[in-house]
């Protein structure tokens, strides 16, 4: 089969602003793909772009080989979304809300009840089935979330930023059920600003940034290619010296924030060297990740249009 979601020279545009600007790219069936970018890069435009909520303006799409300019229902019916906001009824209870929904995607009647209660229990919540919405936490509201996206067993899932705000407890719960349903065969598409949690759950990632995507690979293979090596991070006492010694150094890459001046060189004795002649004391050492390839790609430019 060729992609599950495969995009060409795909734009949307609002006005004269371009919020996805001649994307590319192909999310293969079964494999967890990331979509990473600053705020405002054009990730949730181009999910909504998946199933047809956002109509693209220039280019192709298509999911599953259907359009999801004209044949929504087709992608939807194969197809769960933990959309970035949860747009869940406060006014009902968690099993009031998820019959609505399971009747809504034309789950068989007979199988509503216990298709319910098996992905509450899935998902931790069988306690909370007769509260109202309105009483759960913020974690309770995104595994419920959770639970509607996969009332009808969906092929390919589609999750905007899931574990945004969540205690790391409910983060880790999440992880493992999307890494059991990834094994399980089902297409995962993620969006995410925490970088350890593209590293942990992606087989592949974009970087999107002002619309385009800027890199595309594996994440060790992104981390190789745009950042690779150690990172030692420098406090105040040191940042001006390391930034001083930077200049004339091409092997040093430099990045600062408030918490401390980063330096990444190609290999760790390089690094010891480093900051051993010079009598400085890096707060911390640690091999380069993802967040280093993220802030690379996107770091001069990421409050711009957030
Ligand atoms: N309906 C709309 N009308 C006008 N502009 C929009 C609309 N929807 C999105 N945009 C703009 O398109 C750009 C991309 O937005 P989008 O929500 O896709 O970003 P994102 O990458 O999902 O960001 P975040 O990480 O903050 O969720 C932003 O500048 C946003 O303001
Ligand atoms: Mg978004």
């Amino acid at each position: 089969m060729k992609g599950m979601i495969t995009a060409k020279s795909l734009v949307k545009a609002f006005g004269d602003f371009r919020a996805v600007d001649g994307v590319d790219l192909e999310i293969r069936p079964g494999e967890c793909f990331g979509l990473l970018g600053p705020n405002g890069a054009g990730k949730s435009t181009f999910i909504g772009m998946t199933y047809g909520i956002v109509q693209r303006t220039a280019g192709d799409i298509t999911v599953f080989g259907f359009d999801p300019g004209t044949q929504s229902r087709e992608i939807k019916r194969r197809l769960g979304v933990v959309t970035q906001d949860n747009a869940l009824d406060d006014s009902l209870t968690v099993h009031e809300n998820m019959m609505i929904y399971a009747a809504f995607i034309g789950l068989p009647t007979g199988e509503r009840k216990a298709r319910i209660d098996e992905l509450l229990g899935y998902m931790n919540l069988a306690h909370k089935k007769d509260a109202p919405i309105r009483t759960l936490s913020g974690g309770m509201k995104r595994r419920l979330v959770f639970v509607r996206a996969l009332l009808g067993r969906p092929e390919l899932l589609i999750l905007d930023e899931p574990t945004t705000g969540l205690d790391p407890a409910v983060r880790h719960l999440l992880w493992g059920k999307v890494k059991e349903l990834r094994q399980a065969g089902t297409t995962i598409v993620l969006t995410t600003h925490y970088m350890h949690e593209a590293e942990v759950l992606c087989d592949r990632l974009v970087v999107f940034n002002g619309g385009k995507v800027v890199a595309e690979g594996t994440p060790r293979g992104l981390i190789e290619k745009h950042a690779p090596g150690f990172v030692g991070i420098f406090g105040a006492a040191d940042g001006g010296k390391v930034r001083a010694l930077a200049e004339g150094r091409g092997d040093l890459h430099l990045h600062e924030d408030t918490s401390g001046v980063y330096a990444r060189v190609a290999d760790l004795a390089e690094l010891t060297r480093f900051y051993t002649e010079h009598g400085l004391a890096p707060l911390q050492i640690r091999p380069s990740n993802l967040e280093d390839v993220f802030l690379q790609l996107t770091g001069k430019e990421l409050s711009a249009d957030a």
